[in-house]
């Protein structure tokens, strides 16, 4: 179960009449978001590609010993912060997920060819446009350390690409080659593709994508109320509270909150617009930029995480540490309030597959309804083109 509020500790940063005139449209922007041509992430997804990824990742586990997956942004963020938080924190597994292609780094892509190098490895690159510079850099560097190892027949059963269905130099590769794809369906954005294979490829290696599946369209129920979140955030914002700081009480959780941030910054980041997400992992940032929030400039507004029920049963002088954890996060709630900084809450009863895919649902949903808000396009990033124009110019000099 997940609850919400965004009131107790808000109410006074929000006026009423601006809220119910703001919520009263809540049709007309349901309406207004499905209108959209990029909402195929709304729909139900087909169960035979949920029997091909299940096939398909059967044979990655009975054939290789180490996965490496290639993308970057929303082709990679949905299964990366996903597994972070149900991986055991030392992990002594025989089968590892290696994640790759976010950095241009000589030194770590160095180093991933020396780990590779003595591995069983295939790799799964991921990128709709199938020319983003950092998975192309990265897979054709691992994809020679496969040629410099295996035949070309062989190659065709390690390498499989997730791409469009129809275009971009990844598309062509893999007909050229007879690599084994699977799609990104055009009316889904990287961000909002959360339930395609390009996620679920990599989640099946160790999750029963059953559950993830369920869960996240357990999510649909909660579209008033995500609505009713990306209302909040829009009157706060006109309070000048223009960043949001997302805050979570377990290090686990501390990619899901980068998640957050590429998810509502690339949705609603534009046009001069939008709210900063950031996030703070406690009780760790309480020591750094606790003393901000608390007491420097009031421009923003929190967003906190908690989780009701652990199954860790660590005490600490007689008491669960779970639920001193807990009590830290209720007192920083009244303590940041009290100090002007509106704090609304999400609260899971457990973290677990089922609560955390209808969380994802439920943060798209508010992404998106944030967006039409502000007036602009949620699924748009022509901002992200412009640093990569430069650097095409750059290099051709
Ligand atoms: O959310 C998005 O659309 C972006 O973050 C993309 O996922 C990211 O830029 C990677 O693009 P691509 O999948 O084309 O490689």
């Amino acid at each position: 179960m997940i609850k919400f509020d965004f009131k107790t500790y808000a109410k006074s940063f929000i006026n009423e009449e601006e809220f119910n005139s703001l919520y009263s449209r809540k049709n007309e922007m349901i309406e207004k978001l499905k209108s959209y041509e990029m909402t195929g992430w709304m729909k139900p997804i087909s169960p035979e590609l949920v029997s091909d990824i299940k096939r398909c990742a059967k044979n990655i586990k009975d054939n290789y010993d180490c996965l490496v997956v290639i993308g970057i942004g929303g082709s990679f963020l949905g299964s990366y912060s996903f597994s972070k938080l149900f991986q055991k924190y030392f992990d002594d597994r025989s089968f590892s997920v290696i994640y790759a292609g976010t950095t241009l780094s000589s030194k770590y892509l160095e180093e991933l060819q020396h780990h590779l190098d003595k591995k069983n490895f295939c790799i799964n690159v991921i990128s709709k446009s199938g020319s983003t510079m950092e998975t192309t850099v990265t897979y054709q560097i691992l994809k020679d350390l496969l040629r410099r190892k295996y035949s070309e027949e062989e190659l065709k059963n390690r390498i499989i690409i997730t791409t469009d269905k129809a275009t971009g130099p990844l598309h062509e590769e893999a007909m050229v080659h007879n690599y084994q794809t699977f799609d990104i369906p055009e009316n889904i954005g990287g961000r909002y593709s959360f339930l395609t294979a390009a996620h679920l490829l990599p989640l099946a290696l160790n999750y029963n994508i059953d559950d993830i599946i369920e869960g996240y369209y357990e999510g649909e129920r909660l579209i008033d109320i995500a609505y009713e979140y990306a209302v909040t955030r829009r009157l706060l914002f006109n309070q000048r509270k223009v960043v949001e700081n997302f805050c979570v009480y377990e290090e686990s959780m501390s990619a899901f909150t980068e998640w957050l941030k590429q998810l509502f910054g690339e949705t609603e980041g534009k046009d001069g617009v939008g709210i900063l997400p950031m996030s703070t992992i406690h009780t760790r940032d309480l020591h750094s930029l606790g003393q901000f929030v608390q007491e420097g400039n009031k421009i923003l507004f929190e967003t906190f995480i908690k989780v009701t029920n652990s199954d860790s049963f660590i005490e600490y002088n007689k008491q669960e540490l779970h639920r001193i954890n807990n009590i830290v996060l209720d007192s920083v709630v009244k303590a940041h309030y009290s100090g002007g900084v509106p704090c609304l809450e999400i609260e899971m009863t457990e973290l677990d597959i089922e609560n955390v895919s209808s969380l994802i649902y439920f943060f798209m949903l508010s992404a998106a309804f944030s967006a039409i808000l502000f007036n602009v396009d949620p699924f748009n990033q022509p901002g992200v083109e412009v640093y990569k124009k430069e650097v095409k110019q750059a290099l051709e000099k």
